[in-house]
């Protein structure tokens, strides 16, 4: 039987994603927004949501993956994709940097820090991790442009030696309406102030129960300064990833979700893009929201040419016509003409939805005209 992720089927159907997690939850199963369903409890879902399961594609002009859905037995496990989210201040950064430092990959590769807003990690263990690097205030934000579709994970960072701050609870009001399971780790463990039950008592207001407190949340306490807890919180990473049955079919033509893009004088547009399913191959032809290209190169998060990669994956895309957004979606086709023609298209469609959402005024009615 075909198989879908909720949030595939949510944007499908138009719906917000958690809005499908909660009606699953009705009806007695625990799924987040990347697992899979298969197709019976999708055709329940879309009646239950008062939609007509015969829907036809729209038009030949953009691609329609409708039925594009992968065979339950193409599927293979793939990392999970886990974003940092916490209060200023707290630690993201100083977290993230000390677990790149674990990175066996890296270790070998002589230490290069590579800033892309994604990078993955190789644990002692053999298993690979993305992390998702969301900095500052913009991280809700951030992360509601890229989709949520792409985020497995959330680790709320909380600094032990401080409380909840208006930015924890954002982050985890976030994390809630996106369904996706949390990990807490309450760092700076090895500052004298470090006051974790505090912290943990707070979290029950929030309606979060820890695990330290026989909740099923896991938590971590952990110092990014010394190291401690570091182990801890990959192992807790992965027992989650296993309990998500994270799965892709990784021989296909890729599908990938942008997630920042840029400028670059010398190289061009570049969009880092994360591999959702599928491989992405140097010489595939793309659409990447309104811009289409063609593969020249991709690098790694150590800056390292490669020619493939597979999913959950983020690399660095050279060779698209224009610098598509953050949250694009990114679909290989088999021609260029196909590519400028679905390009062209979207960007038609982009300008008449500004042209109508413009505040209509004689003065602007005309430039729309123009
Ligand atoms: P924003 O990106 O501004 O939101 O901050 P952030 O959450 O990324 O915090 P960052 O990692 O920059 O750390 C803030 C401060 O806390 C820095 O001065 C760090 O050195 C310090 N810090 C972070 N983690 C630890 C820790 O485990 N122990 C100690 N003692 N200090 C830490
Ligand atoms: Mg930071």
């Amino acid at each position: 039987p075909d198989a879908i992720t909720v949030q595939e089927l949510a944007n499908r159907m138009a719906e917000k994603a958690a809005d499908l997690v909660k009606a699953l939850f009705k009806m007695g199963m625990m799924v987040t927004i990347n697992q899979t369903i298969d197709q019976d409890t999708a055709e329940l879902l879309v009646t239950e949501f008062g939609h007509n399961i015969e829907r036809v594609s729209d038009s030949d002009a953009d691609i329609d993956t409708t039925y594009d859905v992968d065979e339950e037995e193409t599927l293979k496990v793939r990392p999970p994709v886990v974003a940092i989210m916490g209060h200023v201040d707290h630690g993201k950064t100083s977290l993230l940097d000390a677990l790149r430092g674990t990175d066996v990959v890296r270790g070998e590769a002589g230490g290069i820090t590579q800033h892309i807003g994604a990078y993955q990690i190789k644990t002692k263990g053999g298993e690979h991790i993305t992390f998702l690097d969301t900095p500052g205030h913009e991280a809700f934000t951030e992360m509601r442009m890229r989709g949520a579709n792409v985020t497995d994970i959330v680790i709320l960072v909380v600094a032990g030696d401080d409380g909840l701050m208006p930015q924890t609870i954002e982050a985890i009001n976030h994390t809630k309406a996106a369904g996706v399971p949390m990990i807490v780790a309450i760092t700076k463990s090895d500052k004298p102030e470090f006051n974790p039950q505090k912290i943990r008592e707070r979290l029950l207001e929030h309606e979060i129960l820890v695990e330290a407190m026989s909740g099923d949340v896991q938590d971590v306490e952990l110092s990014a300064k010394t190291g401690a807890g570091l182990d801890e919180l990959i192992d807790k990473i992965l027992l989650q990833a296993e309990l998500l049955e994270l799965r892709a079919n990784p021989d296909r033509a890729a599908d990938a979700t942008v997630i920042e893009a840029k400028l670059d004088k010398g190289k061009g547009p570049l969009a880092t893009v994360l591999v959702n399913r599928g491989t992405l191959k140097v010489g595939d032809i793309l659409v990447v929201g309104t811009q289409s290209g063609r593969v020249r190169a991709m690098l790694d998060d150590k800056g390292r040419q490669i020619k493939e990669a597979g999913p959950s994956l983020p690399v660095e895309v050279l060779g698209l016509g224009g610098v598509p957004m953050a949250g694009d979606s990114l679909t290989v086709v088999e021609t260029e003409a196909r590519a400028r023609e679905v390009a062209a298209y979207r960007q038609e469609m982009a300008t008449a939805k500004r042209t109508v959402q413009a505040p209509v005024n004689l003065e602007n009615m005309f430039s729309a005209l123009a």
